[in-house]
């Protein structure tokens, strides 16, 4: 039963280091910060590569390129037909 409660504590440990935080503030200082959450992201996706480059995770590049964030963000909502497409949904001015 110990052994088992220490695995577990491990498991839980080591899942909460492996995925990253709960929701990232992407910064768009024309357009309005971006929140994205990161979790529901992984939840409902289950694939890492479905936006980075290997199951590592980490920065992606391409984020900060205009037109590739909107392709790879919008184009999925788009393709899934599920998910914010429109400016202000993604878009927040600050206050
Ligand atoms: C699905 C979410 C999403 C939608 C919809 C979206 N954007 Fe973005 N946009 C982003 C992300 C993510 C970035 C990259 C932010 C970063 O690199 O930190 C970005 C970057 C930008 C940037 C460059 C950063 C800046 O503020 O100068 C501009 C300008 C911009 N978007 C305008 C728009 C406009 C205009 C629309 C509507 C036609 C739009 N976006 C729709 C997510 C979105
Ligand atoms: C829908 C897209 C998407 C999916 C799917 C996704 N991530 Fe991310 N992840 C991001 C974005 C966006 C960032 C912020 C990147 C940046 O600022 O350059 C990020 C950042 C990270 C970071 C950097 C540390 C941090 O907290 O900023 C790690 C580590 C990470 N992701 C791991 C993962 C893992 C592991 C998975 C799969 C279980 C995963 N991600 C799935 C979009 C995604
Ligand atoms: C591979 C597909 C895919 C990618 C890539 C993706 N999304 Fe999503 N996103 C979804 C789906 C599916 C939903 C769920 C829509 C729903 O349940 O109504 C969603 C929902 C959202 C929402 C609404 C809040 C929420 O989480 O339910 C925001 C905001 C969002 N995405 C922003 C982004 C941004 C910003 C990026 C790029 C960094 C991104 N997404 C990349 C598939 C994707």
């Amino acid at each position: 039963m110990k052994k088992y409660i220490i695995t577990l504590t491990l498991t839980l440990f080591c899942s909460s280091t492996l995925f990253a935080a709960d929701t990232k503030i992407l910064p768009a200082p024309n357009a309005g910060d971006v929140t994205f959450t990161h979790k529901k992201h992984q939840d409902r996706l289950k694939v890492c590569t479905a936006c980075h480059k290997d199951a590592k995770g980490g920065k992606i590049e391409k984020l900060s390129q205009k037109n590739e964030a909107h392709n790879l963000c919008k184009g999925c909502h788009e393709t899934k037909k599920s998910g914010p497409t429109r400016c202000a949904e993604c878009h927040k001015k600050n206050r």
